[in-house]
């Protein structure tokens, strides 16, 4: 590990780190000094008790969201037909946050997102049918990575085979590009690129039912909402909604394929699924998001000055031992779990709902077809760093 001291220099893209962050969150979290300072990336402080948090989350006027992303930005500022384009509301403040949110909470409710259930069950039956005859796959790359992308595709109401290119854009972004800031410029062009003319298509020639056209037909105040907010909520879609659940979906089977008692509880007892899916969102909870400070300030003893950025790192909150009995153990049937994988505060996750669905659904439909299965070799396995951590290659046999 490059990592000289966790507390004053810790690296979230640290190759070691990567692979497993939890040793290095709970040494911060146990020092006398639980929110650690880098000045790694630009520099940026790591809170790491569920309680500060938590508290951060709510504090939001201090801890803003006008910078999410933990890397300095692109040499190249945004400028020409896409300056104004953000990524509402996960990159929104109040008060304009209030109806960036109101306007996509109706298309997350749970009604809403039931409809999504057969497809999505389809969908992971026709993944399994490739390759379940060979006795082997990449649960990640073959199957985790092959549903989000699809199901985000549908509702937006754009063709499902761009797949391989949104699935590459959004790495471009959330991936390679935390440490490439060309990389990260360039895929973001791509996205909102592709949007551009989608919107431009569906003004041209207006849908009924898709989640474009509802959202340009939307009124805020009397007024059509300006097409920038479409755009960048389009961005954001791609964004939240396909890294993070595949994430999930793979770290949960990765851990599957080595607890052989874990699936074998779930075939016992079906009724278990709903604890089951917010326990594994509560250990491998993929996504740490991040804040800028607003204004010079003392939190916890640390002197923080405007402009710094925070990791709001969910997943060590969600081992913190204060918050859970024994936090690093996996327990399917754990009765107390207030976890924050979904965040807290006014930026929780707008799509939870839709990603407990494709979670639950994924899991259980792989669970039906293959049950018993497990890791060809541990070491061969990779992860994806950085703000949102699960695996890329997992290669299971079965
Ligand atoms: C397991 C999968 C997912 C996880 C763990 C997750 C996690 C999170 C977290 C931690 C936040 C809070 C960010 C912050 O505090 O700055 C967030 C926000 C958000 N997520 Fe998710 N997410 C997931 C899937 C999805 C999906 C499928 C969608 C929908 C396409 C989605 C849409 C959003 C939106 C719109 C926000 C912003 C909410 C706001 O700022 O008011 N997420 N998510």
């Amino acid at each position: 590990m490059t990592t000289i001291d966790p507390l004053t220099d810790y690296d979230i893209f640290d190759a070691e780190f990567v692979l497993d962050p939890f040793p290095v969150m709970d040494a911060i979290r146990e020092s006398e000094c639980p929110i650690a300072h880098t000045e790694r990336w630009g520099g940026s402080w790591l809170p790491t008790r569920y309680e500060d948090i938590v508290a951060m989350a709510q504090e939001h006027d201090l801890f803003t969201s006008r910078s999410i992303i933990v890397t300095p930005p692109p040499p190249v500022q945004f400028e020409g037909p896409y300056a104004g384009v953000a990524a509402p509301p996960i990159s929104s403040d109040p008060p304009e946050h209030h109806w960036h949110r109101r306007l996509i909470l109706p298309f997350f409710a749970p009604q809403a997102v039931a409809k999504y259930e057969d497809g999505t069950r389809d969908l992971c039956n026709q993944l399994i049918d490739g390759f379940i005859d060979g006795g082997k796959a990449d649960a990640a790359a073959d199957y985790a990575q092959q549903i989000p992308v699809r199901v985000i595709a549908t509702m937006l109401g754009v063709p499902t085979d761009m797949s391989d290119e949104f699935t590459s854009w959004v790495r471009g972004v959330l991936e390679v590009g935390l440490t490439d800031p060309k990389v990260r410029l360039e895929s973001r062009m791509k996205i909102l690129d592709y949007f551009r003319a989608q919107i431009d298509d569906r003004k041209a020639n207006p849908r009924d039912d898709d989640m474009i056209t509802t959202l340009l037909n939307s009124e805020v105040d009397g007024q059509k909402v300006p097409e920038n907010y479409v755009h960048g909520v389009c961005n954001l879609m791609l964004i939240a909604g396909v890294d993070t659940t595949w994430s999930s979906i793979g770290a949960s089977l990765w851990h599957l394929a080595q607890h052989p008692e874990h699936r074998a509880q779930l075939r016992d007892d079906p009724d278990l699924w709903p604890m089951a899916i917010e326990e594994l969102l509560r250990a491998y909870a993929p996504v740490t998001m991040a804040r800028q400070v607003d204004r010079d300030t003392e939190f916890q003893g640390c002197p923080m000055h405007a402009g710094d950025r925070i990791l709001m790192a969910f997943p060590a909150a969600n081992r913190d031992p204060r918050q859970f009995e024994n936090p690093d153990e996996v327990i399917l049937d754990r009765e107390h779990n207030r976890h924050v994988a979904f965040g807290a505060g006014i930026h929780r996750c707008a799509g939870s709902n839709l990603a407990r669905l494709e979670l639950r659904v994924a899991l259980q439909t792989w669970l039906a077809r293959i049950p018993e299965f497990q890791l060809v070799d541990p070491a061969t396995v990779t992860w994806a760093g950085g703000q949102v951590r699960g695996p890329r290659k997992c290669a299971v046999a079965f």
